[in-house]
């Protein structure tokens, strides 16, 4: 079979599609509350050293493996260590048949609230209407309900467009969109900063949102939170980037490549921060409340708080209809990157046609994404969001950097970067991958399974956690080791990595 890899059209396109995976829901409503809540302006401190010591060399890495190794994750990791394939899979399996399936659905929550909002169809209390009516929510996750359709179809419409971009293929699905994804994103996103700043009292919930108190730094949770928030923005461990780099030119500027999508990406949190602080001061205002009583977080950000204010605001519906497209674009350029991820893996290694196999992958994901669609959908994704997010993308993290520093002439691969790059990389990248990171990523690891075990996460009971959660990753784990097993049916395996290919030796 043709072992031609497509290619991207330019580095650029590269560096949208990157971007487009990295910047996500997570950039708009997850880092704003965590700055918030963490110390204001002084968060900036941990998240920027977060990003220098971890989610940089990360990010090069998995550019510099996926490029150099020519390979999705599985087949990166095959080429290192034979023994280590199962973990690529384990990362591409987790995320398409994990993450993607819930992500999907927020998505569809987001297309309904787009169209709501030109009505303001939530009425006087977004609350209700949103656990109540549009949710619907059970008490637990066992009574599962029945169907939400407006959801579904919603649903049915993302995953149609999922598979529109993905089918056309790397460059002229997911690096054309991308390209227009992209800089719509960061137009609608100005829109919506000019006009927030501009409401009366958005100056509270900027200095909410950015007056720094310094004390919070000597709290070790803040300094947790910085780094699983850089590793999730990154879109670190999914797999995602390693594909993605695999389809760059031999000649690729890798370090400054990884700079620059990390610029991008982190300046969008905080820039797109300054839209949800200034709407919430705004709301304080002008019930004459302060902003702790308006503000929250994730899903009650975007789907309680955010819908009272655009109610309040004069011509509000068009500000609405403009927020949650912001969601919608950023979302979908995300969840493209998954699917992309699992093919990119399975036609490495199995060689199927990649069409027929993206028109299957689609409707089982689809199918899949079905069980978050029924009225205990926001339990389930609740419960399967943090043990996936939790552990998932840790384990993988600490795992590649113990691969590469360890299992693998991590000099080389250096060389490899510094041989196609304009910025070069010192030896203190090699000390970071092979030491910092993964002891970072461990302390994390260990605090997270100690407040596991301490209490049931969100209250719900073991029973639930063990079947959906744990049961997750077991599933997960297993169906990894199975791909991994499964012979090679193409020659890419066989192939050697660019820098032996230029006569580097490892
Ligand atoms: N970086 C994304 C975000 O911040 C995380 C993500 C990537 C989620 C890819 C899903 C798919 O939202």
């Amino acid at each position: 079979m043709e072992l031609q890899r497509e290619q991207w059209k330019s580095q650029l396109g590269f560096v949208f599609a990157a971007v487009g995976s990295a910047v996500g829901l997570g950039n708009i409503w997850r880092f704003s509350y965590m700055a918030y809540s963490h110390g204001g302006g002084a968060f900036l401190i941990p998240y920027i050293i977060a990003l220098l010591s971890a989610g940089i060399p990360l990010l090069i890495l998995e550019f510099a493996l996926g490029h150099e190794r020519m390979g999705s994750a599985p087949l990166a990791f095959a080429k290192i260590n034979k023994k280590w394939e199962w973990l690529g899979w384990w990362a591409v399996i987790f995320v398409m048949f994990g993450i993607v399936l819930y992500y999907t659905v927020i998505i569809a929550w987001c297309l309904n609230f787009f169209f709501l909002s030109f009505y303001l169809g939530w009425g006087d209390d977004p609350n209700a209407f949103f656990f109540n009516k549009f949710l619907a929510v059970t008490k637990s996750p066992s009574e599962i309900g029945h169907i939400r359709t407006p959801i579904l179809l919603a649903l049915s419409v993302v995953w149609l467009i999922n598979w529109g971009i993905v089918f056309r293929g790397v460059r002229r699905g997911i690096e054309y969109i991308n390209k227009i994804f992209m800089p719509l994103l960061f137009f609608l996103t100005a829109v919506l900063v000019l006009w927030s700043i501009s409401l009366d009292g958005s100056m509270n919930g900027l200095k909410a949102y950015l007056e720094p108190d310094f004390s919070k730094l000597s709290d070790p949770t803040v300094w947790i939170d910085a780094y699983s928030q850089i590793f999730f923005t990154l879109s670190l461990g999914f797999g995602i980037m390693i594909a993605y780099a695999s389809y760059l030119p031999g000649k690729a500027n890798i370090t400054k490549n990884a700079i620059l999508t990390v610029f991008i990406n982190s300046g969008y949190s905080l820039f797109a921060g300054i839209a949800v602080f200034s709407v919430l001061g705004f709301m304080a205002t002008s019930q004459g409340k302060p902003i702790s009583e308006v503000v929250s977080q994730s899903i009650g950000l975007a789907f309680v708080a955010y819908p009272k204010a655009v109610s309040l605001i004069p011509g509000g519906n068009l500000f609405g209809a403009i927020f949650f497209l912001c969601l919608v674009v950023a979302g979908l350029s995300s969840s493209i990157s998954i699917i992309e991820a699992f093919i990119s893996a399975t036609v490495d290694k199995f060689g199927f046609r990649r069409k027929p196999l993206i028109t299957l992958v689609t409707i089982v994901g689809f199918l899949g994404s079905i069980i978050f669609t029924t009225q205990t959908g926001l339990l389930w994704l609740d419960i399967a969001d943090h043990f996936i997010t939790h552990y998932g993308l840790i384990v993988v993290g600490i795992a590649e950097c113990l691969l590469v520093g360890w299992l693998f002439n991590i000099k080389v691969l250096r060389k490899h970067v510094n041989s196609i790059s304009s910025i070069r990389l010192g030896y203190w990248w090699d000390i970071t991958i092979k030491y910092f990171v993964p002891f970072v990523l461990g302390v994390i690891l260990i605090g997270e399974l100690y407040a596991e075990i301490k209490q049931p996460y969100g209250g719900y009971s073991w029973t639930a956690l063990i079947l959906i959660g744990w049961n997750w990753i077991l599933l997960t784990v297993i169906a990894a080791f199975v791909f991994a097993r499964r012979p090679w049916r193409t020659r890419y395996y066989e192939m050697e990595g660019r820098s032996q290919k230029n006569g580097g030796n490892f």
